[in-house]
């Protein structure tokens, strides 16, 4: 069992993570500033309302509790937005990861382990994408993951720090035991976006129908949130056995088109997803698939939800059962 500060940990990913490492046996305590995240995602006990900006609030919380390592979820997260206001999301994401580091070595805590994104390849030359693919990011969201995974590069060669940077591809679904599930606001995420068209009956935007794939629309791999979860776990668990750390993508190796989730959908509710068809958005890859063969031989995971219909239904059975009045 460790002691793990977990930042985000009221967010989307960040509250499945807490809840698994609970399970798991290891003692958790979490920092969000709540910007984004729900304090009803969090185990009881257990929320630390703060800032990764705010270092005497930071110091105040490491010193009253001897974390061993980091889980670092806490960033913005909305592509879209970054290209608009992109100050934020360096000071947000890239600066936050930098106040948080700060924090760590003042308090000798040396392990992190970071969530990173697909967003860094920006248009993969490679399909499925391998870690060492060139990461030409086309969005400063992207770039704010990545200028931080450069700097726990330089500061494990500098100074030993012991860091897993895992770069998701398009988390999923939810875990109907621990009441979480995926809130953003706005939602840009195309799962929770279908399923909210089905339930207010106004369409969804698909974003292109032009691109070099079998039907026209954009391809992602899929991964549910409990599998990333357990990703966490592993690389945590690892990183405290003395595991050397690195990078490693997190994905299934399966590619589904907006329009094949959209049929998902359709056979998971039964219901039709009212949907229309819109132009490409700028800096929307083609086809964004993982090869996640290192994480799978390196820490041993294995995805357990391996079809899409699995984790629209979790996806489903978790906005049915919360009403957000839209
Ligand atoms: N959702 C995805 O598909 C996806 C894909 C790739 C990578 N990621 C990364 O995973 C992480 C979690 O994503 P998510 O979908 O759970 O997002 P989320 O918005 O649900 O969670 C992020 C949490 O961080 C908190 N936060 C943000 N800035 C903070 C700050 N300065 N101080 C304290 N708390 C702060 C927010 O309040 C929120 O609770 C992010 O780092 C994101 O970049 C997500």
């Amino acid at each position: 069992m460790a002691k793990i500060l977990v930042t985000g940990g009221a967010g989307y990913i960040g509250s499945h993570t807490c809840h698994r490492l609970l399970e798991a046996g290891h003692d958790v305590q979490v920092l969000d500033d709540l910007s984004k995240g729900f304090a009803h995602n969090v185990p009881e006990g257990r929320l630390n309302v703060v800032n990764l900006h705010d270092a005497a609030a930071m110091d105040k919380l490491f010193s009253a509790h001897e974390f061993e390592a980091v889980i670092h979820f806490a960033a913005f997260i909305a592509v879209g937005e970054s290209s608009r206001e992109p100050e934020r999301y360096f000071r947000n994401n890239t600066g936050g990861s930098l106040a948080l580091l700060d924090a760590m070595k003042r308090h000798g805590v040396r392990r992190i382990v970071f969530s990173s994104t697909a967003a860094v390849y920006g248009n993969p030359e490679v399909v499925p994408i391998p870690e060492n693919s060139a990461w030409k990011p086309v969005n400063p969201y992207g770039e704010s993951k990545l200028m931080t995974e450069t700097t726990l590069r330089w500061l494990s060669e500098c100074s030993g720090l012991k860091y897993v940077a895992l770069r998701y591809f398009n988390a999923c679904g939810a875990e109907p035991r621990y009441g979480v599930g995926e809130e953003h606001d706005p939602e840009t995420h195309l799962i929770p976006l279908i399923l909210k068209a089905i339930r207010s009956g106004k369409p969804v935007t698909v974003f292109g129908q032009d691109y070099a794939t079998p039907d026209g629309t954009c391809i992602r791999d899929y991964v549910h949130v409990s599998d990333l979860a357990e990703a966490h776990v592993k690389a945590l668990d690892w990183l405290m056995a003395g595991g050397e750390g690195g990078v490693f993508n997190a994905g299934t190796g399966h590619g589904f088109s907006v329009l094949e989730v959209i049929r998902a959908a359709e056979a998971v509710t039964g219901q039709k997803v009212p949907y229309i068809m819109g132009e490409r958005r700028i800096g929307d890859p083609a086809v964004l698939v993982a090869d996640s063969a290192k994480l799978q031989k390196t820490l041993n995971w294995i995805p357990k939800y391996a079809t899409l219909e699995e984790m629209v239904a979790s996806a489903w059975a978790f906005e049915s059962s919360h009403s957000h009045g839209d």
